[in-house]
């Protein structure tokens, strides 16, 4: 199917088919650089409802979103989570249905949430070291999730990558294990450069380190870097002919990041965010209480769009006010 033209569009000429929907706060890990401490709960949370992201989704396809990922938190937290597949999956222009996950029940889940509508997805794995792995996470669960990985392969998902927080010190010698893993397995590895948020300033400052020592990697290896394809995200991929797999490099700090912008995010108590560093949030849950809200709903998310940057301008020290990515899911 042809997608529909995208009305979305913003004032530096860039269409946003792709919206990422948070549906929950709550992540069961620890990682370092994110939720060191764990998730803590202030209040009762509300995350928006079954029916309210039934109104969001169907609101934004209209406007020629075709591309929805879930994320969170962990968005596998949610009881709910294989209706909200189910329902995602349903509304008419959703063409590609993903998520992002730390994979700790991937194992166990893989089939039936492919069988619920579920086509792709990206688990976080930041040390093939077992070891490491528990120290980053606080989880010794390394083998479960690489066994989910494994499971997601053999069920047929039509894309499954992994995404690596590059860590100096933690997993930055290491490159060349991610490499042997994609040797065999068609899974696209993407190295993120550490982004830094309101409550990890010490950790960046130990921690970041530039994708460019990737990229030599690469190239001296003989991995070429692919072209970029027209509404492609801000990720450059490289392949290599002995390898089934790809290696991805997301380097927000590179100049031009931006440009490749395709994405706009919800939280999940439902405010619109334009850029994962902006610290504005807009509101959207008060339309999102019966259908015959939607037109103004529309008309919210449109006018919005007008403010969106033209970069995050992290190169001026802006972080925005989000504390850490767990609020709006990466
Ligand atoms: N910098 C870079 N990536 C981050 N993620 C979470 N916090 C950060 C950060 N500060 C990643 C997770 C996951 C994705 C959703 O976002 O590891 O792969
Ligand atoms: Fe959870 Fe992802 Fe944050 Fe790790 S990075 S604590 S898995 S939300």
């Amino acid at each position: 199917m042809i997608p529909e033209p995208i009305e979305l569009v913003d004032n530096y000429d860039r269409a946003f088919p792709y919206l990422r929907l948070s549906i929950t706060d709550i992540c069961n890990f620890r990682c370092e650089y994110c939720l060191p401490d764990g998730y803590q709960c202030s209040s009762k949370p509300k995350f928006l409802t079954l029916a309210e992201i039934q109104r969001l989704v169907t609101a934004f396809t209209e406007l020629g979103v075709w591309k929805i990922r879930l994320t969170g938190g962990e968005p596998s937290v949610r009881k709910d989570f294989s209706e909200i597949i189910d329902l995602v999956s349903q509304t008419p222009g959703v063409e590609t249905m993903a998520f992002t996950t730390n994979g700790y029940r991937l194992k166990e889940n893989a089939q039936s949430w492919h069988d619920a509508g579920m086509k792709s997805l990206n688990v976080s794995i930041d040390s093939l070291d077992r070891t490491m792995f528990n120290k980053i996470t606080g989880h010794d669960r390394l083998d479960d999730v690489l066994a989910g990985v494994e499971k997601s392969l053999a069920v047929g998902y039509d894309s499954v990558k992994v995404n690596v927080v590059l860590l100096k010190g933690i997993n930055d010698f290491a490159i060349g294990d991610y490499l042997d893993y994609v040797k065999e397995r068609p899974v696209t590895v993407r190295f993120i450069e550490l982004m830094q948020t309101g409550d990890n300033l010490n950790y960046f400052k130990k921690r970041h380190l530039s994708a460019e020592v990737v990229r030599t990697q690469l190239l001296e290896q003989g991995w070429i870097e692919n072209i970029r394809v027209n509404g492609a995200g801000p990720a450059v991929n490289f392949s290599h002919p002995d390898y089934k797999g790809a290696i991805g490099l997301i380097a927000p700090y590179s100049k031009d990041f931006c440009l490749g912008c395709n994405r706009l995010r919800i939280t999940a108590t439902g405010d619109l965010r334009l850029c994962l560093f902006g610290d504005v949030g807009i509101p959207l849950r008060d339309l999102l209480q019966s259908d015959d809200q939607k037109q103004a709903l529309q008309a919210r998310v449109m006018k919005q769009l007008d403010y969106k940057k033209s970069s995050h301008f992290l190169a001026q020290g802006e972080t925005g006010l989000i504390p850490n990515l767990s609020s709006t899911g990466g």
